[in-house]
């Protein structure tokens, strides 16, 4: 018995128009008489929010954000606010993601500003952490995961609803993956800095697996110890990949 439901989450990264929504139409046929005993979230680009959530309403897909702007509003040319993603239809929202740790320069203390917006906005941040391959080589791993573990997130969940996913940098879109016992390692320790940091509470976070997860591995992945889900990205844009893979739980 775990604290959580699990969470398989698809991360669409800026792929999708009004014609990948044809794939959601075969994913929400999936998931129709499932038992709720697991969640399934799809996070699109923010220009298909409100038509994605409209197509999944009533059913178990949850639809998430990728990114948000801390700032409730303002004038912030480009940015999205938490509230808006809340407004549109979101439930969720993917933070910290690599791509934007490396591509936008954002840190953990910006990462963590931004998970208390969408705190405050009513959505459950999935805030990502993960080493890169010269961390991992030069045997940093865990010092980095559980520092941007502690970093990354607010100072008080105040019983929210949260996520963690660990995504190693070099497995991500690569095809490659860590072995079991390297993700079962690297849970165990952002659980126990979940615990250190929020108590019970850190015990009822899910923490998800992501860097390239298929069809193929998926079981073997969602079996290890303490992995309460997974974060999908190339494998979560085709209805068939992405309900093995959410089946496969
Ligand atoms: P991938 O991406 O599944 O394509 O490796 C995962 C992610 O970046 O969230």
């Amino acid at each position: 018995m775990t604290a959580y439901r699990p969470l398989i989450a698809g991360n669409w990264k800026m792929h999708g128009v009004e014609a990948s929504l044809g794939e959601v139409r075969a994913m929400v046929a999936a998931v129709e008489g499932r038992p709720p005993a697991s969640r399934v979230a799809i996070c699109p680009p923010a220009t298909l929010i409100d038509r994605l959530a409209a197509q999944v309403k009533g059913t178990l897909i949850e639809v998430g954000g990728q990114d948000c702007r801390a700032e409730a509003q303002g004038a912030y040319t480009g940015d999205i606010a938490a509230e808006m993603l809340a407004d549109a239809g979101a439930t969720l929202v993917i933070l910290g993601h690599s791509e934007r740790r490396a591509g936008y320069g954002e840190g953990d203390a910006l990462i963590a500003a931004k998970a208390v917006a969408a705190l405050r906005a009513g959505l459950e941040p999935i805030v990502c952490v993960g080493e890169s391959l010269a961390e991992r080589e030069a045997g940093q791993t865990l010092s980095v995961i559980t520092g941007q573990t502690r970093g990354s997130l607010p100072e008080d969940l105040a019983g929210h609803a949260f996520a963690v996913a660990y995504e190693p940098v070099w497995a991500i879109g690569t095809g490659l993956t860590p072995t079991l016992e390297q993700i079962a390692e690297a849970h165990a320790a952002i659980r126990a800095t979940l615990v250190e940091g929020f108590g019970e509470h850190g015990r009822r976070i899910p923490i998800l697996y992501g860097g390239s997860v298929k069809p193929s591995n998926a079981a073997e992945i969602l079996r290890t110890a303490e992995v309460g889900g997974a974060l999908v990205g190339g494998a979560s844009l085709k209805a068939s990949d992405f309900t093995a893979i959410f089946e496969a739980l």
